[in-house]
């Protein structure tokens, strides 16, 4: 293992530069060799225990390739988590200085995540705690009024919460529900979970098959947020590092930093509760791992496998509050409604005459018929989507479906039944998405 190899090479440094004196081995905080914090944690900083930190020196470790990774901070792409070897220093006021040898790697080829280890004097575990918890701060996105929506795991261009509630199409009231339970939480309830002593921490599930509107949901429920002075953490496994539980740590701590009312949002959950992840997911459902933010956080999380979300999460008490179903199109109201919604301009009362092929398809589908129906009626240089060009469009799609399998259910080849491996590498996006 790795780490054992980090273990054993920070000992020998250790015992060469001073034999004898006692030490312990801990797991450390990967924060530490972190860019962000090494840039931010200056030289001269005042730690508990009445010490200081001095500085780093970076080491050669036969067994770590020294890399970086990178992102976006604000505005500004900075490297940000490392492996790497360091001597950390640090001087104490009433004794001799001290010094933390510490190396963190890939635990190994397949699992992307850093580990971290640290060889430090036993009588100064204190300290060096306090360094960790000032290196995990610095690293941790900063929540601040200046922005309303904060992505951790991507881009900005990766969620944009301008959805008109009135823009999703769904049952009255399934949406009436939806919202009415964030809005009961953010006014009253978080004051109850308060008097009970509990983190006000409530969490919701959005499943449905792929393009009934979950994302389109979270986008309208972030805006509506927005518009009411919450913040919206938006967590997005669709970067080049996939879904890892450490996005989810860093989403969390951000949620209990901020001074401000949360809305979390985690689309594709599932993805996330697979291998030694799940077991923390769990954790943080269940509240050992909960974020506290005493203004409240509410987790609105999305999955395209309600069969399959464990019977542990759906079926026992108090890990999701609660699992809205986002069906499909169930009767001809709402084939009609969704249907006019994307003929718009070219609705006619004729087509009508489709709605009932619409039944049992989600909304994508409905979009894209409509779309593809202009395509066939410009290609005949007609400027009317006639009830035959609306036909053929259903038709042709409808055997896409029959022949290509059903794309638009079967997208991501992952359940948690079955768990794979962790990393899946990014699905290609849903042709209707
Ligand atoms: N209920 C709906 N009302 C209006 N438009 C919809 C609805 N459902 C889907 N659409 C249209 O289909 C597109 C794709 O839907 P969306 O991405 O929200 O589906 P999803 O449920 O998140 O799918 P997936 O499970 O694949 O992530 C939307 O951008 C929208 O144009
Ligand atoms: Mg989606």
């Amino acid at each position: 293992m790795q780490y054992e190899r980090l273990v054993q090479w920070a000992r020998d440094v250790w015992s060469e530069r001073w034999p004898g004196r006692r030490y312990v081995t801990i797991w450390a905080s990967t924060e530490c060799s972190n860019m962000i914090a090494q840039n931010q944690v200056k030289p001269g900083r005042r730690l508990k225990g009445k010490a200081r930190y001095d500085g780093l020196q970076p080491l050669d470790c036969p067994v770590i390739t020294p890399i970086s990774d990178y992102g976006t901070r604000g505005k500004k792409m900075v490297l940000t988590s490392t492996a790497g070897a360091y001597r950390f220093k640090f001087s104490v006021e009433d004794g001799d200085p001290f010094e933390v040898v510490y190396a963190s790697s890939y635990f190994d080829d397949d699992v992307q995540d850093l580990t971290a280890i640290a060889v430090v004097p036993e009588e100064h575990l204190e300290t060096w705690a306090a360094f960790e918890f000032v290196c995990a701060r610095a690293v941790r996105p900063r929540i601040r009024r200046r922005r309303d929506v904060y992505i951790i795991g991507g881009t900005d261009s990766f969620f944009d919460p301008t959805v008109d509630w009135d823009d999703v199409i769904l049952p009255e009231d399934l949406k009436a529900d939806l919202r009415e339970d964030m809005e009961a939480f953010f006014t009253k309830g978080v004051s109850i979970y308060r008097q009970l002593k509990l983190a006000p921490f409530r969490k919701l599930l959005l499943s449905g098959v792929p393009g009934t509107g979950k994302t389109m949901l979270c986008a309208a429920m972030a805006k509506l947020a927005i518009s009411q002075g919450r913040i919206v953490v938006y967590v997005s496994g669709s970067d080049r590092d996939g879904a890892s539980f450490e996005k989810i740590q860093r989403a969390l701590q951000a949620v209990t930093a901020a001074r401000y009312p949360v809305l979390m949002i985690v689309e594709e959950i599932d993805a996330y509760l697979q291998g030694d992840d799940k077991a923390r997911i769990l954790n943080v459902l269940d509240g050992v791992e909960s974020p506290n933010n005493p203004e409240g956080a509410l987790l609105l999380a999305t999955t395209n496998y309600p069969e399959v979300i464990d019977e542990r999460i759906a079926k026992r008490p108090g890990r999701l509050d609660r699992i809205f179903v986002i069906p499909t199109i169930q009767d001809v109201g709402h084939a009609e409604q969704m249907l006019r919604h994307y003929m718009a301009d070219q609705w006619r009362d004729e087509h009508l005459a489709v709605v009932d092929h619409l039944l049992d398809q989600p909304g994508a589908f409905v979009r894209e018929a409509a779309l593809h129906a202009r395509m066939i009626a410009a290609h005949a240089h007609r400027t009317e989507v006639t009830l035959e060009f609306l036909q053929e469009s259903i038709d042709s799609l409808l055997k896409q479906i029959r022949q290509g399998g059903d794309f638009l259910r079967d997208r991501r080849p992952i359940s948690l039944v079955n768990p794979s491996p962790k990393k899946l590498p990014r699905p290609n996006p849903p042709p209707f998405g």
